[in-house]
């Protein structure tokens, strides 16, 4: 489509659709989601001249992963956010398929963008272009095409680039899948963003010890938190394990040393990031004062996306919260970023045994809670968590086949940190040191049930509702 063409069906689309899905029970109170259409990763998270800006994967026109334009937020406080002109659409030859995700840098206070565009063919194939764009003074972007062709040696599956600046050197990573049809990461390096040089795979199947890790890495991102080097990815095609891995795709993390001269990466194994239900594609930037934050998307390709109600008034998925990272012994911690105080309401006090607990509201609640002994928390019939002493067992009605499915996170559990919004929490366990994102969908508004006869204590919060302006 020509972009005039393009721009006028998005703007009918979000004129026909946008009462709709805010108006729909199930569109989030707090979190960021489109306001018609589909949305998936995070794009180009980054602090400059003064604000946050968010761009997210957008599908105006429909909820099928089609069309992949970049939508565009921003915020002075990671809690209110406001809309921002479309930044990218697939309007030229080397994009026509989606612009597809990537990130933002500050290139000397202009706001840079670097996607991929994604060209698919009649015969099913397919090639992809790392692009570039630049902001004008309207607030839009205006694209400079191409800087990096597809890489000899792999396939049409090259793509989401995350950039960085190390001593005065832009660095990239890049998924890709060789043509040995493995997944790795590659490393690029440039000193003005528009010539690149392949340092080749850092990361991926058959390397750096790891055996058969996946046909596909997806969304790299690498970054360095006290001393560590950490490389977050999403291989597709990695084993299901009994505990980990269970989703459609997986999101994971390592850590290590990255060797910027020999442009080599030594690192460990590959660790669950969220061990919840829907969670994938995830970005990090650093705030304004230098904390590493994260922003995720809460869903998954390839599942049973296709499934959820929302379809029906014309919208699909939402974001995580923002996330702080910390270190503990070389491990990540995330926790939801301490500006998300600012929409706690009253605060409420429990403490007994969990059967006598009050009926909690969870349309849009904070609640942390520490429990001596086995219970559950149940979530309108809809969703349950068991807590019991090897861990956490999270469970909820497939929305294809409506057999129970689990998820897991083991390990001894003292405390929670929990985030209701309308259809999703995110339990946040312990100090950190483990994440279970989920959507869900309640038939009427949600409410927590504690159940059990374990002594709890918890702190509890209703949050404000925000709207994007
Ligand atoms: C991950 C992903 C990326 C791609 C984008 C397209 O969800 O498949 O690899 O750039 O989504 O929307």
């Amino acid at each position: 489509m020509n972009s005039s063409a393009l721009l006028s069906a998005i703007l009918h689309a979000v004129m026909r659709g946008q009462p709709k899905a805010i108006s729909d029970s199930y569109y989030p109170g707090f979190h960021l989601a489109p306001v018609t259409g589909l949305l998936n990763d995070p794009n180009g998270f980054i602090h400059f001249a003064g604000r946050y800006h968010l761009f997210y994967q957008w599908n105006a026109l429909g909820c099928q992963h089609q069309h992949k334009c970049w939508g565009h937020w921003s915020s002075g406080d990671l809690v209110h956010w406001k809309h921002e002109p479309i930044a990218l659409m697939p309007d030229e030859e080397y994009d026509r398929s989606g612009c597809y995700s990537g990130s933002a840098v500050d290139n000397s206070g202009v706001l840079t963008l670097l996607y991929t565009g994604n060209v698919k063919f009649d015969d099913g194939s397919r090639t992809a272009w790392q692009c570039l764009a630049v902001q004008n003074e309207a607030g839009g972007f205006d694209k400079l095409g191409p800087v990096i062709p597809l890489p000899v040696g792999y396939t049409g599956h090259v793509r989401d680039p995350k950039v960085w600046q190390h001593a005065g050197q832009w660095y990239m990573v890049l998924g890709a899948q060789n043509n040995r049809k493995q997944g790795t990461v590659l490393l690029l390096r440039s000193a003005d963003l528009l010539h690149w040089r392949n340092l080749g795979e850092i990361a991926g199947s058959g390397l750096n010890g790891l055996k058969d890790a996946g046909y596909m890495w997806e969304c790299p991102d690498m970054f360095t938190l006290d001393d560590t080097t950490f490389l977050i990815c999403c291989p597709q095609g990695i084993t299901r394990e009994e505990h980990r891995f269970l989703n459609a795709h997986p999101c994971t993390w390592t850590g290590g040393d990255l060797d910027y001269a020999a442009a080599s990466y030594a690192h460990g194994s590959l660790n669950e990031l969220d061990a919840g239900f829907e969670f994938y594609a995830p970005q990090t930037t650093l705030s304004a004062d230098g904390r590493r934050l994260l922003i995720g998307w809460m869903g998954v390709p390839d599942g049973e996306e296709m499934r959820q109600p929302t379809i029906a008034n014309g919208w699909i998925h939402q974001m995580t919260c923002v996330r702080q990272l910390e270190t503990r012994e070389g491990r990540i911690l995330q926790r939801p970023v301490a500006e998300l105080k600012a929409l706690r309401g009253e605060e409420y006090h429990f403490q007994g045994r969990a059967a006598e607990a009050p009926l909690i509201s969870a349309q849009r609640l904070e609640i942390l809670i520490a429990a001596q002994g086995k219970i559950t928390l149940d979530f309108s019939d809809t969703l349950q968590l068991e807590w019991h002493e090897e861990g956490l067992r999270l469970a909820r009605r497939s929305l294809e086949s409506g057999e129970w499915q689990y998820r897991y996170w083991r390990g001894a559990v003292s405390h929670l940190q929990i985030l209701c919004d309308h259809s999703s929490v995110e339990i946040f366990i312990n100090d950190g040191e483990g994440v279970m994102s989920s959507r869900y969908f309640p038939a009427q508004a949600a409410q927590l049930t504690l159940i059990g006869d374990a002594e709890v204590e918890a702190r509890y919060w209703p949050l404000r509702h925000t709207v994007i302006e």
